[in-house]
């Protein structure tokens, strides 16, 4: 099967309307994604390995550095899905120029086929610097992580008629500048609704609608690594439990001497 292409993923949204919804996990590790990849339309490389992989409190520490380290690693563990790599906050936001430098090297380094950066309106010069420039680039409004301190948390956005107005304004302004798709997360599902019926790329949807032209969750908590995870997450497994079990098993035979036995262990043969 040959790896998934940006204009292959732009081509499932046809007059609108996305027929067979596009599938998106997160992955982080080449493992995951070897696991992910024959299930999936796109991996992304989320900067939500800032919190679910380094114990951090936020995405905002998270570095150019570790995104392509681990971008790497998917991209290296994956043959067939589309791979996008988060751009990292501080990495694109200052200018154009500054965006390219970081996205060339996410491209040059990892082999990824496109790169994600957060923001509306104020991002479009950018979204059409790069993609003039042979970048994919997917474009990520509503609830933006990235600016959790602007925004006073993770709350869903769009409750208002203003913030409305704006996130479906900010959706338009990204797609006209050029991106092939959109994440959409955190927001009233109306909003969902009219930003996919009103842009002609793919929107992805985390938080946001069934209606949405494809879905996106952090594999982690999808699978139940996590006791406490957002209201839109579904968990459709108890991965925790699993990893708790096995470690507690293990735990219990090192201390009573019972692994390993004669089937693990190296003796001359006789
Ligand atoms: O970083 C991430 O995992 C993301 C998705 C949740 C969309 O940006
Ligand atoms: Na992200």
């Amino acid at each position: 099967m040959k790896r998934l292409t940006v204009p292959a993923i732009q081509g499932r949204k046809v007059d609108g309307r996305t027929a067979d919804p596009l599938v998106m996990l997160t992955a982080y590790t080449a493992r995951q994604a070897q696991l992910l990849d024959p299930h999936c339309d796109m991996l992304l490389v989320g900067d939500s390995l800032g919190q679910v992989i380094y114990g951090l409190p936020s995405t905002l520490a998270v570095t150019l550095d570790m995104m392509i380290a681990h971008g790497a690693a998917v991209v290296r563990g994956s043959y067939h899905s589309l791979v996008i790599v988060d751009m990292p906050f501080g990495a694109y936001e200052a200018s154009p120029q500054q965006a390219f430098a970081s996205a060339s090297r996410i491209m040059a380094e990892t082999g990824a086929a496109g790169v994600k950066l957060e923001g509306g309106a104020a991002m479009a010069d950018t979204v059409a610097f790069l993609t003039q420039r042979g970048i994919p680039v997917m474009g990520h409004v509503g609830l933006t992580p990235q600016a959790v301190n602007a925004l006073g948390g993770y709350g869903a956005r769009g409750k208002s008629e203003a913030e409305h107005a704006k996130i479906v304004a900010d959706a338009s302004t990204v797609a006209d500048a050029g991106a092939f798709g959109l994440v959409i997360e955190g927001v009233m599902e109306d909003i969902a609704i009219a930003v996919t019926d009103s842009v002609s790329i793919p929107v992805i949807g985390i938080g946001a609608s069934a209606h949405c032209d494809g879905q996106v969750l952090v594999t982690e908590d999808m699978i139940g690594m996590f006791d406490r995870v957002p209201r839109f997450v579904k968990r459709f497994d108890n991965v925790a439990a699993l990893i708790d079990s096995a470690a507690q098993r293990y735990a219990a035979d090192v201390r009573a001497r019972a692994f390993p036995t004669d089937e693990q262990v190296y003796r001359p043969k006789k």
